[in-house]
């Protein structure tokens, strides 16, 4: 019956808009369904997903934690699967992306690549710290790079073996310290980050810079020396704005902090 009423519905639209006829949809645009988290579980009183929207799309800026409501969800996202399918369509599009480029050949041409969360994942981490509900502790956090035990992402890994394949160099932006050189490098390459052009860390006299001042100076750097920055990828909006952003930027999923 009901099936039947829709198809009359619609039938009357069709027939009213080739006639030229302005017709109002006169139902929802879709079914509601209970309101829910990443984990299918009900979430009271705050949409985490339009949370997550808005920080994905850097409307939400300048926050210190994840909504304490919002703990279960992120959580739930990031074990899940829906986290790794965000990776892969930012990967994939990536991927076509590099594939479709003229490049010249002359090894100028280099990849931009965030470390923490864009490279490697700090997931055994924070699983441990409350997804980003938890305030961020540096010493913690610190302890936790110097184990050099972070495991790649697996779609980022993907496309970095693509775009070495194509001849693109890549270039590691961190805003790890300089001093956590020796076990950055030996962490990348332990999870198959092999070979770059450069990885830069950042500085003691440049720890008092924003990520997107910093970024931009070093990318900025990297034009001067002649390298085009064709493509520039990071879990942070301030890896993605400010100057010298690349021919094009892609923002890997990351609801569990924000760097400005
Ligand atoms: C690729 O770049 C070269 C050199 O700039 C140019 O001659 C050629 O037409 C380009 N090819 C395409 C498909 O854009
Ligand atoms: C960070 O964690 C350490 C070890 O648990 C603790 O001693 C310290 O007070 C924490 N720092 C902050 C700012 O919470
Ligand atoms: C770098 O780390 C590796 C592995 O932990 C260690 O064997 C090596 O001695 C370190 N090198 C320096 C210069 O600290
Ligand atoms: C990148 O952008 C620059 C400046 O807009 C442009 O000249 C260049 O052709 C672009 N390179 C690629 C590979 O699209
Ligand atoms: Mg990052």
């Amino acid at each position: 019956m009901m099936e039947v009423l829709l198809l009359f519905f619609l039938a009357t639209i069709i027939v009213a808009t080739s006639n030229g006829y302005h017709v109002e949809i006169p139902y929802q645009i879709h079914l509601l369904r209970p309101q829910t988290g990443a984990g299918g579980h009900h979430v009271h009183g705050l949409s985490c997903l339009s949370w997550r929207l808005g920080v994905e799309t850097n409307n939400i800026i300048g926050w210190t934690t994840v909504p304490q409501a919002c703990e279960g969800y992120v959580g739930h996202y990031m074990l899940g699967h829906q986290y790794r399918k965000d990776w892969k369509v930012v990967a994939n599009a990536a991927c076509l992306y590099a594939q479709g480029l003229n490049l010249t050949g002359d090894g100028k041409d280099i990849w931009v690549f965030d470390v923490d969360e864009t490279t490697l994942s700090n997931l055994p981490y924070y699983a441990d710290h409350g997804f980003g509900a938890e305030v961020y502790n540096s010493t913690l956090f610190n302890a936790w790079v110097l184990t050099g035990k972070a495991p790649a992402l697996p779609e980022s890994l993907k496309l970095y073996q693509k775009l070495l394949s194509l001849g693109i160099k890549v270039v590691f932006i961190t805003g790890r310290s300089e001093d956590q050189r020796n076990v950055t490098e030996t962490n990348l390459k332990n999870v198959g980050f092999h070979t770059w052009k450069k990885l830069i860390l950042k500085q003691s006299s440049e720890s008092g810079t924003t990520a997107v001042v910093y970024k931009s100076s070093k990318r900025k750097e990297l034009e001067a020396k002649g390298y085009r920055i064709v493509g520039n990828i990071g879990d942070q909006w301030s890896d993605l704005l400010g100057t010298h952003v690349g021919n094009r930027t892609f923002k890997a999923p990351d609801p569990m902090y924000y760097i400005s």
